[in-house]
């Protein structure tokens, strides 16, 4: 029953308009149950999609997403790489402090998703934005 769904599971979504952020953080959230994560750990990704498509829109105008069952005999996995063709982000280390905004806002977005994240990873450059994301637990 939980290992319904291992091995499998790939699912991509174009982020390009405010309801396409709705439907990765429903999709995430939907995904995440399926696989056999608990509700606190759907939260947390649905969190963690909605900030990161944001960030898409917000700083790229579009991007995608792509997210993944990485679950194994021992663990529930998902992993979600967001990709963007925007400007990049010029300092990662600045962007990943709390408070850091170009844009105006809280600069909450990327530190709260790496507090919220297993994994937590950012490659930029001009033209090509990756943030890559994973929750992995223990099979119960
Ligand atoms: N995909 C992206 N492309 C280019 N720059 C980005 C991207 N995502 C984040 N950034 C940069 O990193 C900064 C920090 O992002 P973060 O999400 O933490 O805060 P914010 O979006 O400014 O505010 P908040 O998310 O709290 O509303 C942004 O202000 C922006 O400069
Ligand atoms: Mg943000």
């Amino acid at each position: 029953m939980s290992t319904a769904t291992r091995g499998g599971m790939d699912m991509q979504l174009c982020i390009a308009e405010a309801m396409d952020v709705v439907r990765a953080r429903a999709d995430a959230r939907q995904l995440a149950a399926l696989i056999g994560f608990s509700p606190a750990d759907q939260t947390r990704l649905a969190t963690a999609v909605s900030e990161l498509s944001r960030n898409i829109l917000q700083y790229a105008g579009k991007g995608h997403c792509e997210m993944s069952d990485i679950s194994t005999d021992t663990t529930l996995g998902i992993r979600i790489v967001f990709e963007d063709n925007g400007p990049g982000i010029a300092d990662i280390s600045l962007a990943i402090q709390d408070g850091y905004s170009t844009g105006g806002g809280l600069g909450a977005g990327l530190p709260g998703t790496r507090r919220l994240m297993d994994q937590f990873s950012i490659e930029s450059r001009p033209g090509l934005t990756r943030v890559t994301i994973a929750l992995v637990r223990r099979r119960a």
